[in-house]
């Protein structure tokens, strides 16, 4: 009976096994309702590692950070291919990237690099900052004045000028840098829509992750064909501006994989997915957090006056071209502290990898783990970030939790009296690392600068709650909040 329902029993030397009561969903529902109370309950009573049935799959959870380095390390017996490559084939529906399935023989990691990383980076913070500002100040997405207050939600308010500036960036513009009205007004209507399409598909991402096939909903199925559909290869090839991860992976999709039409422009969706759905939360919270912070607020602005001062750069929001390089951008440990705790509270990504074989998991306390080909190794970051031995009141925002003495960034961290090499993991680890983490932080603090140094900003409520986050996104990255905060803007009037 227990081998007909699919449930395992411990072998020696296996770490500790809960099968769950449901068949099939095992511990699912006790999981997704609340990850990190389940997990912690589970560590407690099981230690380090233990062994969970989640939807048909055991996934063993390591639980102790020094140990962390023993699945983050790219060892023989770990494979981070097959998860990624089968995730983004069921999300997104295009041929897989997994080069043993034949279809491509890119190196998808190696173009995130070259386009993403080092030398690529002044380009894209360039052109970033460009259009933040066109949208910010130019266009009439905002409209702000100096003598009236706009009301508007902190979340609706970072999707709409992060996504286009975002989408912008990478994509290029459709319509060309055309100065006419009708065809601006067209070239922004093709943005609101990626925008509502986004949305759309971007809600129901955890049950395609789960393994629901898209086609159970509708309107986000042909939301994400529609986006497919402005990105294929005619529609692409007419864009100007486009960046070098998308100018490379066009080429690098005729020249190197079998992908039909479909299936290149679903990779270019996948793309957008990924270079949007983390960094607009992320934008949320650190813009709410900074806001509802005064003691933030001040050491921000501080920041931003003496960049602005000791380089003599000029603020004006009718001739918006305020620009920062990566020097300036690399010396604000002020808004990088902010950033990195709004994120240690808002981040709960899963870094998973798969057993190519049987093989012994050796943790840092000596102890070895019998761990089965198939089986899953999980990391759970917010484990960490909400360790009270590691962060003091780790549910509290302190905008300078990272900050030192000297205030520079702060990277000793202890638990136990013993250093930490992992504490804060917003963006994974290992060689599945986010490539556009470097980038990513740069485009959040370029907004931050910008709304610092255009806008007066207050709370409509200065006491208001932290919104809860909403755990049905819980393993896949920045959660977003389960309501949006209001507030008010206004162009500052002295520049
Ligand atoms: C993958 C986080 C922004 C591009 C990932 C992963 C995480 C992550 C957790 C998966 C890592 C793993 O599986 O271990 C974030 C966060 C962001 C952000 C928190 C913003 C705050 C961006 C941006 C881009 C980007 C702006 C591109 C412009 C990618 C790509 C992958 C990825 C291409 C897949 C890499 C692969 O499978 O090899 N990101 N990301 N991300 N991210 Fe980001």
């Amino acid at each position: 009976l227990w081998l007909a329902v699919g449930i395992r029993h411990r072998q020696p030397g296996e770490p500790m096994v809960e099968n769950g009561f449901i068949p099939y969903l095992g511990c699912a529902l006790q999981f997704g309702a609340n990850p990190l109370q389940f997990l912690r309950s589970r560590q407690k009573k099981y230690g380090h590692i233990f062994t969970c049935k989640i939807a048909g799959q055991y996934i063993h959870f390591l639980c102790d950070p020094f140990s962390y380095h023993s699945v983050i390390r790219q060892g023989r017996h770990l494979d981070w291919r097959k998860f990624h490559f089968d995730t983004s084939v069921k999300a997104f529906g295009h041929d897989s990237f997994d080069p043993r399935h034949g279809h491509t023989t890119e190196n998808l990691h190696q173009t995130f690099l070259k386009t993403l990383q080092g030398e690529a980076i002044p380009s894209l913070i360039q052109t970033m900052m460009g259009h933040l500002q066109d949208v910010m100040l130019k266009s009439d997405t905002l409209s702000p004045r100096k003598e009236h207050w706009e009301v508007d939600g902190i979340f609706a308010f970072c999707y709409k000028v992060m996504f286009e500036a975002g989408y912008l960036t990478l994509f290029g513009k459709e319509l060309g840098e055309d100065k006419c009205q009708a065809r601006q007004a067209a070239q922004k209507a093709l943005v609101l829509n990626a925008l509502e399409n986004f949305k759309e598909f971007d809600k129901i991402f955890p049950a395609l992750v789960a393994g629901l096939p898209i086609h159970v909903f509708k309107s986000a199925y042909s939301a994400r064909e529609n986006l497919a559909k402005t990105m294929n290869p005619e529609n692409l090839s007419k864009r100007e501006n486009v960046s070098d991860l998308i100018s490379m992976r066009i080429i690098l999709n005729d020249a190197l994989s079998t992908f039909n039409d479909l299936s290149k422009a679903r990779t270019h969706v996948a793309l957008l997915w990924a270079s949007q759905a983390n960094t607009l939360p992320a934008t949320f919270w650190c813009l709410f957090y900074m806001i509802r912070s005064p003691d933030a607020l001040r050491a921000a602005r501080e920041e931003m006056q003496k960049i602005v001062d000791d380089s003599g750069l000029t603020v004006d929001p009718t001739n918006p071209s305020l620009s920062l390089t990566r020097e300036q951008l690399d010396n604000m440990p002020v808004l990088d502290s902010i950033i990195n705790e709004a994120m240690r509270l808002s981040s709960a990504s899963m870094n998973v990898r798969m057993a190519k074989e049987d093989f012994l998991l050796h943790l840092d306390n000596q102890e070895a783990y019998r761990i089965r080909k198939d089986d899953v190794l999980a990391l759970y970051p917010p484990m960490l970030h909400f360790d009270p031995e590691i962060y003091e009141d780790p549910y509290e925002y302190k905008y300078d939790r990272f900050l030192d003495d000297s205030g520079q960034e702060k990277t000793a961290f202890y638990r136990n009296g013993r250093r930490l090499r992992y504490y804060c993991m917003p963006f994974g680890s290992g060689v599945t690392k986010c490539p556009g983490r470097f980038f990513a932080v740069y485009e959040i603090k370029q907004f931050l600068s910008l709304v610092l140094s255009y806008f007066d900003v207050e709370l409509l409520d200065p006491a208001v709650k932290v919104p809860l986050l909403d755990q049905s996104r819980a393993g896949l990255g920045i959660l977003q909040p389960t309501y949006d905060v209001d507030f008010r803007y206004k162009l500052k009037s002295k520049h």
